[in-house]
């Protein structure tokens, strides 16, 4: 294998918010100093407008913030009223998330193994997961690209169960023109930093279709109280702050411009594995990607893994371990086999940087270094 010279070497983080915070610093810093004057810290303009721009970006009615996509899926959860006895059915290869939510509200997680080109759920193993106590699907739009909502609302349908959409990597996917978070009964979403639009701390939001299924969730997020200090539900405290929100919606703005910037830059790097020792990430036409993350697979990934980081290339494996073979899952009674297409995926898959401030030059130079690795193995 041949070396870089020393004088070529970059430093190519994963992600740079470093540089995101300095092409919008000044509306982030007004944002933030218009919170702290107004000394609204919780709820209040900032929040619900927040929650009024993505319901109109995600092509949704109701919007409701939350303080991490984990509790959007977990009031999600009890919002329909999934608990104990019921089974809830979902990909086996997610951010633990997906399925620890189902197991934190006492239903059972049943794992479907995925389409092996996109990660997603595979529609056609979904019916046969499907028991008289399945409650709920929770479908996962792995790495920003939505799956097949078509598919997995008709089997939904025929057996009149809840839809949730994970669409914590994909805010601004769209399945068919339609936005990720607006076909299922709720939609979850994460303003974890590193998402295409990132808070700067924890934050999350529901988006919802029915007015009183919305009014549910609210009222879960803040104790279930209706009026103030009266309680006919027991919620928790999951809110989105106020500063977040500020931050968010300074952010909303640019979303569209940076996640058009990751599917250029995305389109440069399928240009520059052209013809490589590697599987390029698969875009089923009838999505917009937004490609929170750009992901390769190679057999010998954690070989190029080591190579990419000896030549300053940040990466990431999301996520080494399908989630029925996580340990928490083992009284489930989940074999090694069980999953054959989400067990190699987790074998496989790198994340190379992809963020829209990367420069062509940062892109050619980890291309560079992955075709140095591929052609030479
Ligand atoms: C698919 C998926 N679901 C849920 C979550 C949970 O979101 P949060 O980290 O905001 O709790 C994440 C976050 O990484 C995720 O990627």
């Amino acid at each position: 294998m041949s070396a870089m010279p020393v004088k070529a070497m970059m430093q190519v983080p994963l992600l740079d918010l470093k540089a995101q915070y300095a092409d919008i610093k000044s509306d982030m810093d007004q944002a933030i100093h218009r919170v702290l004057d107004s000394a609204r810290f919780i709820g209040g303009p900032e929040v619900s407008g927040l929650e009024e721009e993505i319901a109109r970006y995600c092509g949704t009615p109701h919007a409701i913030g939350c303080a991490s996509g984990t509790d959007a899926l977990l009031l999600a959860l009890r919002g329909l009223e999934v608990g104990p006895g019921d089974e809830v059915v979902t990909t086996a290869f997610s951010f633990f998330a997906s399925a620890g939510t189902i197991a934190n509200v006492g239903a059972r997680p049943v794992f479907v193994d995925i389409d092996p080109r996109t990660y997603n759920l595979d529609p056609h193993r979904l019916e046969a997961a499907i028991t008289p106590l399945t409650k709920a699907v929770v479908a996962v739009h792995l790495y920003g690209q939505c799956c097949d909502l078509t598919a997995i609302k008709a089997v939904c349908d025929k057996h009149q169960l809840f839809l949730i959409e994970d669409a914590a990597q994909a805010i601004g996917s769209e399945w068919e023109g339609r936005r990720a978070g607006s076909v299922g009964d709720l939609g979850a979403f994460s303003f974890f930093p590193s998402k295409n639009l990132g808070a700067a701390g924890d934050g999350g939001i529901m988006t919802a279709r029915d007015a009183a299924l919305a009014e549910r969730v609210r009222l879960l997020r803040e104790h279930g109280a209706k009026p103030k200090y009266y309680h006919a539900l027991v919620g928790t405290n999951s809110r989105l702050d106020a500063l977040q929100a500020a931050i968010l919606r300074v952010k909303l703005r640019h979303l569209d411009r940076w996640s058009e910037k990751r599917a250029k830059n995305a389109a440069l790097y399928d240009q520059l594995f052209e013809g490589a020792k590697l599987t390029r990430p698969y875009r089923d036409a009838r999505t917009r990607h937004i490609y929170n993350q750009y992901v390769i697979r190679l057999p010998q990934r954690d070989a190029l893994r080591q190579h990419l980081a000896d030549r300053g290339v940040g990466t990431e494996i999301y996520y080494p371990v399908p989630l029925h073979l996580q340990q928490y899952f083992a009284p489930l009674g989940y074999r090694e086999g069980d999953m054959p297409q989400s067990e190699a995926a987790a074998r496989e898959v790198l994340a190379l940087p992809i963020y829209p401030e990367l420069t062509e030059e940062q892109i050619r130079y980890v291309a560079a270094c992955v075709r140095d690795f591929t052609d030479l193995t």
